[in-house]
């Protein structure tokens, strides 16, 4: 997994929250949207299918198409408008591993 991009600095004493990331636990904080519990544990959510490159979201407000993330059991969502929930097993759209 390659280097988180977003690095807490405030309200770090929430509580804790469990989840996977491409099989992988991890933890993130309970508030937290999707794409924040990912961004703290990665560079990205996703390759663009374009071919141009990574993408870690643009809008983070649920109206720009680049912050989709597979959510097993409920298939793809925006990572930015979905509430982090404990046990979550979400699976990074990439084409190949970091
Ligand atoms: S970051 Fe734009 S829809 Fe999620």
């Amino acid at each position: 997994m390659n280097q988180a991009i977003f690095t807490r600095l405030a309200e770090t004493g929430r509580p804790r929250i469990a989840f996977t990331l491409d099989s992988r636990p991890v933890e993130a904080l309970a508030g937290d949207t999707l794409l924040t519990a990912i961004l703290t544990q990665a560079a990205s959510v996703r390759e663009s299918e374009f071919g141009d490159g990574p993408r870690a979201g643009l809008c983070l407000m649920g109206a720009c198409q680049e912050c989709w993330v597979m959510l097993d059991g409920h298939g793809p969502v925006r990572a930015c408008t979905t509430p982090l929930e404990a046990g979550m097993a979400v699976r990074l759209r990439r084409r190949h591993a970091d």
